[in-house]
């Protein structure tokens, strides 16, 4: 079975969050269950220059789509077949695949991605020669304009499955565009792809695509309701009967502190003793104090409204007053004013709370590797993937019981102590002061070296890894490829 990925981001090319690590690890997760996924993918510079190392498999395809004329790369790149749409003008720009270097989004963003979708719905009714794939995987808004063209193609076309990593970004823009956008004036309703009076891409996704998968079933669930539907509710419910929540895995062939380059001290998945090294040498890099039992808070995240790092930025002073040997870092940048939030710590608590406010995978890695908390105090959270990586690293979780992370993280309350079972800790995402409330749990817990070594074990036996997963969207393709299967001439 043939599926064709539709992508504004794959790691190791491209990846500003876990959207990244989801397109990247999927073709080879779904290898294994019979499926071939090849992925479209813009011609960022780092794309591009990676296509110059990587192996062509194919043709190169001129197209002239929206007025554009673009050319189709066909290649292999660290084992992964990419359809690469090569346009410098939209694509090859400096700054993040939606962002200048200053932070603002792209003004054109609109025809980047409508042209992305555009090219796959091309691809997708045969513009590649001996290329037909039996299904579509349009990922989050920059891919959601996909099911709308493929509406309104003439003949039998492949069923198209939209995927929901975070409904929080809809891609919203003007219906001046909808002609540049080659949307014919009748998909402007609500029964299309319009918005609130725009024309909404992820809203198109979700009203013209077979089948709506969320990536977790809480979060599925969660988004059918005015507190996190964010505007799609309605839609959401009404679709309900074609919604199903499938839990991300880890790629483990990354995320393997036995087999890290980017940690200090390898180790291998619940030999946690070494990650005492590790743990010495992150405080020297980050100038903590060189306390061993000292308990150390990591971080590794986006900084936005979601990630609810102002909470406990907010819990901050409170916590270190409680626990005079806490310590606390920080990897992570977005919005300013929590990152000034973080230096204003930083400079209150020296020796004790340190931030590193780039973007660095390495320090994402080594954080997981020497931290004792992973902390993820989302308001809300689609899936989230730190907190699975601190299952494997022997990092506990400690996270807001919202989305994929309740799905994922067993609380270490009586009853899952005296069960053995516990993998983390989960509180009620109810402000700073639940905050404070869990962390003396997390401390009392910590105080005690065995029950500590239970959660840590506990968490590196789960099975974090894409099997499962794979199996899930693999069940989902083939019923779809059976149910909308083309007649036979
Ligand atoms: P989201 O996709 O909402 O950002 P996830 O938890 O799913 O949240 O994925 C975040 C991914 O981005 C993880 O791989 C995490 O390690 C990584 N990440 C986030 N911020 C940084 C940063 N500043 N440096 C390195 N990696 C980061
Ligand atoms: C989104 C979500 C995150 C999820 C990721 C990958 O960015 O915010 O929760 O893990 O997509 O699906």
């Amino acid at each position: 079975l043939d599926v064709l990925s539709v992508a504004s981001e794959f790691f190791p090319l491209v990846k500003t969050g876990g959207l990244g690590d989801v397109t990247g690890a999927l073709p080879a997760a779904l290898e294994p269950e019979g499926i071939r996924v090849k992925t479209l993918l813009p011609g960022y510079p780092a794309v591009m220059a990676a296509l110059k190392e990587g192996t062509v498999v194919g043709d190169t395809i001129d197209l002239e789509e929206l007025g554009h004329k673009v050319k189709i790369h066909q290649a292999l790149i660290n084992g992964a077949f990419l359809f690469i749409i090569d346009y410098p003008d939209f694509y090859l720009r400096p700054g993040s695949p939606y962002m200048n270097q200053g932070g603002l989004s792209w003004e054109d963003n609109g025809l980047r991605f409508a042209l992305l979708s555009r090219i796959a719905a091309r691809i997708a009714c045969g513009a590649v020669s001996s290329y037909r794939p039996d299904l579509v995987l349009a990922h989050d808004w920059p891919a959601g304009l996909t099911a709308a063209y493929l509406h309104f193609e003439a003949g039998q076309t492949p069923p198209v499955v939209q995927t929901l990593h975070n409904i929080a970004f809809q891609g919203r823009f003007s219906v001046s565009e909808l002609s540049n956008f080659g949307l014919p004036p009748e998909s402007f309703d609500r029964e299309g792809v319009e918005f609130h009076g725009d024309i909404g891409f992820l809203k198109a996704g979700l009203y013209y695509a077979k089948w709506l998968v969320a990536v977790s079933p809480s979060y599925a669930r969660e988004i059918q309701t005015p507190g996190y539907g964010m505007g799609l509710e309605g839609l959401l419910y009404d679709k309900r009967s074609c919604l199903s929540g499938i839990l991300n895995g880890v790629d483990t062939s990354v995320w393997n502190p036995a087999t890290d380059k980017d940690i200090h001290f390898p180790y291998k998945s619940g030999h946690i003793l070494t990650r005492r090294s590790n743990k010495a040498a992150f405080q020297a890099e980050f100038g903590l104090a060189r306390d061993a039992d000292a308990l150390l808070i990591g971080v590794v995240s986006r900084l936005t409204d979601q990630k609810g790092i102002d909470l406990l930025a907010e819990a901050m002073p409170t916590l270190m007053q409680q626990n005079k040997s806490l310590q606390c870092v920080v990897v992570g940048g977005g919005d300013q004013q929590i990152e000034r939030q973080l230096g204003n710590l930083a400079r209150r608590f020296p020796g004790r709370f340190a931030c590193n406010l780039q973007y660095s995978e390495p320090l994402g890695h080594r954080t997981q590797a020497s931290a004792d908390v992973i902390f993820v105090p989302s308001r809300f959270e689609p899936c989230g993937l730190t907190q699975l990586y601190a299952l494997r690293y022997g990092a506990v979780p400690v996270v807001s019981r919202v989305g994929g992370l309740a799905d994922t993280i067993i609380d270490a309350n009586a009853a899952a102590l005296s069960a053995g079972c516990a993998t983390g800790f989960v509180f009620e995402p109810h402000g700073s002061k639940a905050i404070i409330e869990i962390m003396q749990r997390v401390c009392d817990v910590f105080s005690d070296n065995a029950l500590w070594s239970q959660l840590q074990r506990n968490g590196s036996l789960q099975d974090v890894s894409w099997q499962r997963p794979a199996a899930q969207y693999a069940t989902l393709f083939r019923k779809l490829v059976t149910k909308y299967r083309p007649e036979e001439a």
